[in-house]
This record gives C-alpha cells, structure tokens and sequence, in this order.
C-alpha cells in the first residue's frame, strides 16, 4: 500500500494505473474506520483494479467546533486496516494541502438540502459536495463507494455528479449493523456503556415505520408519530428529526404512494446519530 499526503504525488501514483487501463475503484472517508467504511472498500476491492481510500476529516462540513475537535482520530489504526482490505493508495491530506487557500467557489445543493439533516446543519453539505468534488477531481475514480447510512449525502453526490457531468459511477452500499440494529458510526465509539445501550432506540422508530408502511398505512405524519412513540425520549435521548422523504429529492411526503426514504437524527446525551431505512409501500410494488 502506498500512502500519500500530497495530491500531486497521489495524481502521478494513478496516472500509472489509469495508462495500464485499470478500473479505479475510490473510497473517501474522515477516519476513525470500523466495518462500515471496511465493508465500502471490500466492494472496491471486488470490482476494480486499484482501490484508493482518504482519509480527511474536512472541517469545512463541520457546523460545530466541538464536533470536529471530538471527532475520533486513529490514523494508525486506519492504516492497518486499508492494508489489510488491499487498499493501493490511501491518501492522507493535510487541511493545508487541501485548501491551501480558503475556497471561494462553494456548491449550493439546493433543495436537496432544505430538509433531514440539512436543515438542522447550514452549510454542512455545502462543504461535503465541495471535499467530494476536490476529491473526485485528483483521484479521477471511475467508481466511488458510499454508505446508504448517509442517505442523503448520498442522494446529493449521485445529484452532483449528474449536475456537473462528473465522469464517475457512485455506487451506494448497505448499512453495516450492529448486532442490535445500531448503524455502525465512527460516533458510537463517543457513547457511554449506558447511552450505548439506549442508542438502538432509533433503529427501532424506524422499523415500526417501516412496518406500518409495509401494513398498508399511507398517512405520514401519523406513521411518524407512532414511530416517535418508539423512542422513551428524556434529557439524555431526545430524536432531532424523524420524517418521510422522497428518495430523489429528499422532500417531505405526505401520503405515501411510492417508495420512500425514513429518516431520524437521535442524540443520546452529546452524541447526534442518524440512521434510515428504504420503504415501498405493498401497492407500489411490482
Ligand atoms: P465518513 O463518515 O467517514 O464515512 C465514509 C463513508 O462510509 C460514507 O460513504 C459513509 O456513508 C460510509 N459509512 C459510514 N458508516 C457506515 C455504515 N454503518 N454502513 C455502511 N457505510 C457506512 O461520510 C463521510 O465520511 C464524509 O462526509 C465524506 C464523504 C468522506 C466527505 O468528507
């Protein structure tokens, strides 16, 4: 494994493996690696030729200072780990390298942002499409991985790369469970033994949704007060969100006709965790 801290060398390392006419296969994450982010270069390892992965914890994604400095960091461990899934190059930039000079050209990702996590975080997926965007053009992947967990990150990269003619194929992938349906995060390792227990409660609100729609059940406020119900909310574990979107452009829906995109943010005492889940009504489907 290669790694490398400057794009330029990073540019140089590809041009080879791009001239010997592989597939190149790119997995951006911010570190602080579990099976989650394994399970995303495992599927490019699979399907391409050369797998890069970066590491960069972007600040400019951050709405709050605490949450970048708490944000885990465990490069070594990271390291071992790309190595060991037959990760080629892992790119390790540093802020400076990454912007060397404060951008000034943002993204703005419209509507796409207006609601779920967008609405209760300015700017962050503005500085997410950016990072992506910087990434996707020193790489220059012909597929890049990313976690249904972040569903709506998701739906705006397939966005940007459709809007701005990114030649590159963005394949999504499952989200990595814990035994009791905890999404894995690089946040869960933040939680107390006792907030570690109650943070599953969001994936059971977004099971009993689910289930109500798989009932038949098409009214989404009432299917998303009852999931609510879900959650034994008190000063430590309080839902930020809990709603029902179109998967496209990520809007409320309000009688769910077609599929769907269920959506909640938990914080379980300082910790905020996100989680959802894909639903098709029975009379949308086939
Ligand atoms: P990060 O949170 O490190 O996540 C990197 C990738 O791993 C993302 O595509 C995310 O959706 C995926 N991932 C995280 N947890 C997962 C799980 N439990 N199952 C499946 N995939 C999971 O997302 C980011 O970093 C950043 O916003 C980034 C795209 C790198 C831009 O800075």
């Amino acid at each position: 494994m290669t790694p490398v801290d400057r794009a330029a060398d990073l540019r140089q390392t590809l041009a080879r493996a791009r001239h010997d006419g592989g597939r190149i296969g790119f997995v951006p994450t911010m570190g602080a690696l579990h099976a989650g982010h394994a399970r995303l270069i495992a599927r490019a390892r699979d399907e391409c030729d050369t797998v890069v992965v970066s590491l960069f914890v972007n600040p400019l994604q951050f709405d709050r200072t605490d949450d970048l400095e708490r944000y885990p960091r465990t490069l070594e461990a990271d390291t071992a780990l790309c190595s060991s899934l037959g990760t080629d190059v892992l790119f390790v930039p540093a802020a400076g390298e990454m912007y060397p000079a404060e951008p000034l050209c943002r993204i703005d990702v419209g509507r796409l942002g207006a609601h779920l996590c967008g609405a209760r975080r300015p700017g962050h997926f503005g500085g997410v499409a950016l990072v992506v965007m910087k990434l996707f053009q020193m790489v220059g992947p012909d597929r890049a991985y990313f976690g249904e967990k972040d569903a709506q990150q998701l739906a705006i990269i397939r966005r940007l790369v459709r809007d701005f003619d990114v030649p590159v194929e963005v394949v999504g992938v499952p989200t990595v469970r814990e035994a009791d349906g905890l999404a894995l995060s690089s946040r869960n390792r933040r939680l107390s033994a006792d907030e570690r227990e109650r943070a599953p409660a969001l994936h059971r609100a977004l099971l009993e949704a689910a289930r109500l729609i798989d009932a038949g059940q098409t009214d989404a406020g009432a299917i998303v007060a009852e999931a609510r119900a879900e959650v034994p909310e008190d000063g430590d574990l309080r839902v930020e969100y809990l709603e029902i979107v179109d998967p496209d452009e990520l809007q409320p829906v309000q009688r769910i006709t077609g599929p769907v995109l269920v959506a909640g943010a938990l914080w379980v005492g300082h910790t905020r965790l996100i989680d959802n889940l894909s639903c098709t009504p029975p009379a949308a489907r086939p």
